[in-house]
């Protein structure tokens, strides 16, 4: 196993080391191969470039790439090319990380962390596919002028082909065979050619899955429904924008966004993982590694170790402050990393 990990910068740093030690002391003496390089600002700083060749070349020949946070704050104002946020985004575009799983599960351990009720979260278990490379995102033309009035204009455009609706489809549809057999797909077809074309793909391609079942929402919908009755959905299909929206509005559901992994996958099984976000609390970067073994190597049997010890260091009442209740144990970022390690064994 060829894994490069790619940390990046500020807590990015420090939630990777603790899954890099969970890894390692799950994977024991298997011939696993770790890589590390410099991306985002730590990328400017070694070789001038957010995504480095050299850094780039790494994660090319890795199997898997585990991924910190790049970005500092306020680095919207340097340009795109050079921007440190912006090198995840080169990154999924040049290694073709199209489809990006973004699961929605509560721990039953974390119930009274999410802000909603009880028995509106208890048991979610929801899989946000969010297509990663295309959509506004990526689309040309794209840009910022000076316009007739003199005044700068900026725009950006939605865009999807029909291919690139399909091959995210046909990854939804064979994910809810391997789940509920739902799939919601979220558009805003009354508003947008874009999304009129996602939605006339979306429904050609699931007439192949006849096990499937389909369901259409607009975006706005599906938020409300997020909100309201969120264990009504199985597996949610999006484009990258609504995707980046609604799976940060569903990680809140589990009470905390440090607590959800995140898998970006190309065409077979090379994937990037990383924690939707970065707040002090290394579970999400560690349940991102145990995707990383689940879908890049095969390795169902270590994955649930990880997701065990998880369980078992939560229901032991560790917590990150991003998760604190009273009464538990409010415990560091390296302190969680060291627990999970030892409640491997
Ligand atoms: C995410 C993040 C990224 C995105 C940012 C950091 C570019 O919000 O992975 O959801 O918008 O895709
Ligand atoms: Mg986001």
């Amino acid at each position: 196993m060829k894994i490069a990990v790619l940390p990046g910068d500020g807590i990015g740093k420090e939630v990777t080391a603790e899954a890099v030690k969970v890894l390692r002391a799950a994977l024991g003496s298997e011939a696993v191969e770790f890589t590390e390089a410099p991306v985002g600002g730590a990328g400017v700083e070694a070789a001038g470039d957010p995504l480095p060749p050299h850094t780039l070349e790494i994660a090319q020949r890795a199997d898997a790439i585990l991924f910190g946070s790049a970005g500092v704050p306020g680095d919207e104002a340097v340009p795109y090319a050079m921007r440190p946020g912006a090198s995840l985004l080169r990154l999924r575009k040049a290694l073709g990380l199209f489809a990006n799983f973004r699961p929605a599960f509560l721990f039953p351990e974390l119930v009274d962390a999410s802000t909603l009720k009880r028995e509106v979260v208890e048991g979610l278990d929801i899989m946000i596919l969010r297509e990663l490379t295309g959509d506004l995102y990526f689309g040309e033309p794209r840009g910022v002028i000076t316009n007739a009035a003199g005044e700068r204009e900026a725009f950006n455009t939605m865009r999807y082909s029909e291919g690139e609706v399909e091959r995210i489809a046909r990854v939804a549809f064979e994910t809810a065979r391997r789940r509920r057999r739902k799939v919601c797909s979220v558009d805003k077809a009354n508003v947008l050619e874009t999304m009129q074309l996602w939605r006339e793909v979306v429904t050609r391609v699931g007439k192949d899955y006849p096990d499937v079942e389909l369901t259409h929402v607009f975006v706005d919908a599906a938020a409300m429904m997020l909100m309201r009755s969120p264990k009504q959905f199985d597996v949610i299909v999006t484009g990258n924008v609504f995707g980046d929206i609604l799976s940060d509005a569903a990680a809140m559901l589990t009470g905390s966004i440090g607590m959800l992994p995140s898998a970006s996958m190309a065409a077979g099984s090379k994937g990037l993982y990383e924690p939707v976000q970065n707040v002090a609390n290394p579970l999400a970067a560690i349940l991102s590694a145990e995707m990383m073994l689940r879908y890049s190597f095969d390795d169902a049997r270590n994955a649930d170790r990880i997701s065990r010890a998880v369980r078992k260091v939560l229901a032991a009442g560790y917590r990150t402050a991003d998760i604190f209740q009273p009464g538990m144990e409010r415990v560091g970022t390296k302190e969680m990393g060291d627990a999970v390690a030892a409640a491997l064994s």
